[in-house]
């Protein structure tokens, strides 16, 4: 397919964008570095593959431990990195062997699962890109990056950069949601705050973009399931993300589970050596996801553990997480001529490559300083900087006006199985974050300074999960008490995350009885929702006054929930995932195609359903303030223009309420006459900007030919 570029477009605004710039450098793979060239003269296969392999230690794990005694690896130069291992003492120990026990002493590389926060926990990555907050993101990466690499780490298998359109797949709390434009951007800022434009630097990780490819789209939702996508969709809306993630300097790659139009992304020719490396010149190295080479024998591809490594290594994997096969079963590969010598030294070569760029050869400890660590690790400014994240990442989705709270003496009562829970707030894959630190919202209601006009109660009405409705008759007669009723429901940490996935993507248990019960009181309701993906909420949408979508916020959840109840900050965060009204909805998302029938509610015989309305409950890019904004025709400085040309954008957008405000202005165009169908709406820009009240800005986009361009028929 080539691209080409639509020569009609619409423009229309909704809100706006930031460029990558500070691309991390990357390093000259092509020169031969004498060091590294003469440490792979000296290695024997086994330490070759060894620094091929990756195991988990017992620390803890996320799959099966196939293999016990890597202590026993290590020294035998047989095990070249370790995940789940982290804290400068643990660390230490292991490096120690490494160095000191070894023939070669080559410094091991540590890796872990740090993924919004490594003690400080900031909201989940779902949360952090309702925020729009590019810079907010990036400084959330960095305080991760930095508080696990003075914890002993040098690698997070991070950012993960799915594009997912599938509620029900559970992983979607670990992504940016279902835009790959927004994706792509947060994709970036994750890069850089991981990496820094310093890489090596001993506040830094090695960023580790994941899972490659296209693993948000499991067919029907289900983890782990095939993906069955066009080379168009494939390539327009899943692979972008990835490549952003490379261009902006990540140095490794995690193949995915699933097969990909019959091929497993570990094994996949096309995907790590064809698009990856010669396509997009990526010069890291590629890990394989955990024991997802074996996994290529359940896939109906190789017949055994030997046969499945010989093919990740033909495909370009580098380094085998898990299965055991680089170590154990591929020699044979390399006597027989199936897999050549070269191909093994080309992983090795890449894999030292980056321990020497880390400084890991110069100084294997550079990251195991215990002064740093206790210095470094939950600082104020990094708690801070999670207050504000949490902020940012809450979406107001109705307000009849009831927030935020006036400041007047009021009788408040706080319930649902949320309303005081620390253990959920830190959400799925919270490293070594711990609820104990979290503040709930309880807590941060009635700990906020405004707190002194109101007087408090709190009853937890009910268990996340379950049936019991024994705590309802209290519940009721403390709300008929009260002046207004702040619920909190939602999900249990482990309902989004990993083998995760639901048919049912409902708030769980009685929660929604509770609310429905509490409306009978005729009280306002204010309902903030924890969860960690979209959730059907028409239910609450009827029995609440006003609802905010906390996702899991972090540990700072409820100082920064109880600023936007008291007023102190005005919520600007808005949906990356579209809020279905009903599971049978799904896949639903918001640059669909027109269709040659669009839907037309008079006609029978157009593309809907006669039971449901084809529109979400909150669309993607939704998301409500305190204020309101209204926006100016926009305008173009040209009617027309040609491949070199770049044409300029621009709104007025005013703050008409009575509230100081942040918008996000989001530019999205159509092509409405092309060569093959483009979708209704296509975001290309955003800005996020404040705006006081009564004040209007002028907002500028420059939009070029790459941002028009598309693919177009095969043939
Ligand atoms: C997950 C990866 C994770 C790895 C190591 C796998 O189960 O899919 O995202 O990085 O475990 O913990």
């Amino acid at each position: 397919m080539k691209i080409i570029i639509l020569n009609v477009i619409v423009i229309t605004f909704f809100m706006a964008a930031c460029s990558p710039k500070n691309v991390t450098k990357m390093v000259d793979s092509s020169k031969p570095d004498p060091f590294i060239e003469q440490l792979i003269s000296k290695m024997t296969l086994d330490e070759k593959l060894g620094q091929m392999t990756l195991y988990t230690t017992d620390w803890e794990s996320t799959g099966p431990t196939i293999r016990g005694g890597y202590q026993d690896d290590i020294k035998t130069g047989r095990c070249g990195a370790l995940f789940n291992s982290h804290t400068v003492d643990f660390t230490t120990r292991l490096q120690k062997i490494a160095v000191e026990e070894t023939r070669l002493k080559i410094p091991l590389l540590f890796g872990y699962d740090v993924i919004h926060g490594y003690k400080t926990m900031f909201p989940i990555p779902m949360g952090e890109a309702a925020s729009w907050d590019l810079q907010a993101i990036e400084r959330s990466a960095y305080i991760m990056s930095k508080e696990a690499a003075a914890s002993g780490l040098h690698w997070t298998f991070a950012p993960m950069v799915d594009i997912s359109r599938e509620p029900r797949w559970g992983r979607v709390m670990e992504g940016a949601g279902e835009d790959t434009y927004l994706g792509s951007r947060i994709a970036e800022a994750r890069v850089r705050g991981i990496q820094g434009d310093g890489f090596g630097k001993s506040d830094r990780l090695l960023a580790c973009v994941k899972h490659f490819a296209a693993y948000g789209a499991p067919i029907a939702g289900r983890d782990y399931n095939s993906v069955e996508i066009s080379e168009r969709v494939f390539r327009e809306t899943y692979l972008p993300t990835y490549e952003a993630a490379i261009k902006a300097g990540a140095k490794t790659v995690m193949t995915s589970f699933n097969d990909y139009d019959g091929v497993p992304a570990t094994g996949s020719k096309y995907l790590l050596t064809e698009i990856l490396r010669n396509e997009w010149g990526f010069d890291g190295f590629v890990v394989t996801d955990y024991t997802s080479i074996n996994e290529m024998v359940n896939h109906g591809v190789a017949k055994d553990q030997t046969d499945a490594g010989i093919m990740a290594v033909n495909a370009g994997v580098d380094m085998d997480m898990q299965s055991a096969a680089f170590q154990e079963k591929i020699k044979i590969g390399i006597t027989d001529g199936r897999i050549k010598m070269e191909k093994i030294d080309a992983s090795v070569r890449s894999i030292l490559r980056l321990k020497k760029e880390l400084g890991l050869f110069e100084n294997p400890y550079k990251f195991s300083d215990k002064v740093r660590e206790s210095n470094t690790i939950m600082t104020k400014e990094h708690l801070d900087a999670s207050k504000d994240m949490a902020k940012k990442s809450v979406v107001l989705l109705k307000n009849t006006g009831v927030l935020p709270l006036a400041k007047k003496p009021m009788k408040i009562f706080v319930t649902g199985p949320l309303a005081d829970d620390k253990n959920n707030l830190i959400g799925a894959w919270s490293a070594s974050g711990e609820g104990r630190h979290c503040v709930s919202l309880y807590e941060g209601l009635r700990q906020h300074p405004a707190s002194g006009n109101y007087t408090f109660e709190h009853v937890k009405g009910c268990e996340i999960e379950g049936t019991d409705k024994s705590q309802f008759n209290i519940v009721l007669e403390k709300a008929r008490a009260s002046d207004i009723i702040i619920v909190a429901i939602g999900e249990h940490k482990d309902l989004s995350g990993e083998a995760a996935s639901k048919t049912m993507i409902r708030i769980p248990g009685v929660q929604e009885d509770l609310l429905k019960a509490l409306k009978a009181t005729g009280k306002p309701i204010i309902t903030i929702i924890m969860n960690g993906r979209p959730l059907i909420l028409n239910e609450v949408e009827m029995n609440s006054d006003a609802i905010l979508e906390a996702w899991w916020l972090g540990t700072q959840a409820g100082t920064a929930l109880a600023d936007i109840v008291y007023g102190d900050y005005n919520p600007s965060g808005k949906l990356p995932m579209s809020f279905p009204r009903h599971e049978g909805q799904i896949p639903i998302y918001y640059n669909h195609k027109n269709t040659g029938r669009p839907l037309n509610p008079t006609d029978k015989y157009t593309t809907k359903y006669i039971d449901a309305p084809n529109t979400p409950l909150y669309s993607f890019g939704y998301g409500l303030s305190y204020t309101t904004f209204t926006y100016s025709t926009p305008m173009t400085n040209k009617s027309s223009f040609s491949d070199a040309d770049q044409v300029t954008i621009s709104v007025n957008v005013s703050n008409t309420g009575n509230f100081d405000g942040e918008e996000v202005v989001q530019l999205y165009i159509r092509d409405l006459v092309a060569s093959v169908t483009r979708p209704v709406k296509e975001l290309k820009a955003f800005k996020k900007l404040m705006i006081k009240k009564g004040e209007t800005k002028k907002v500028e986009f420059v939009l070029s030919k790459n941002d028009f361009e598309f693919y177009d028929q095969k043939w």
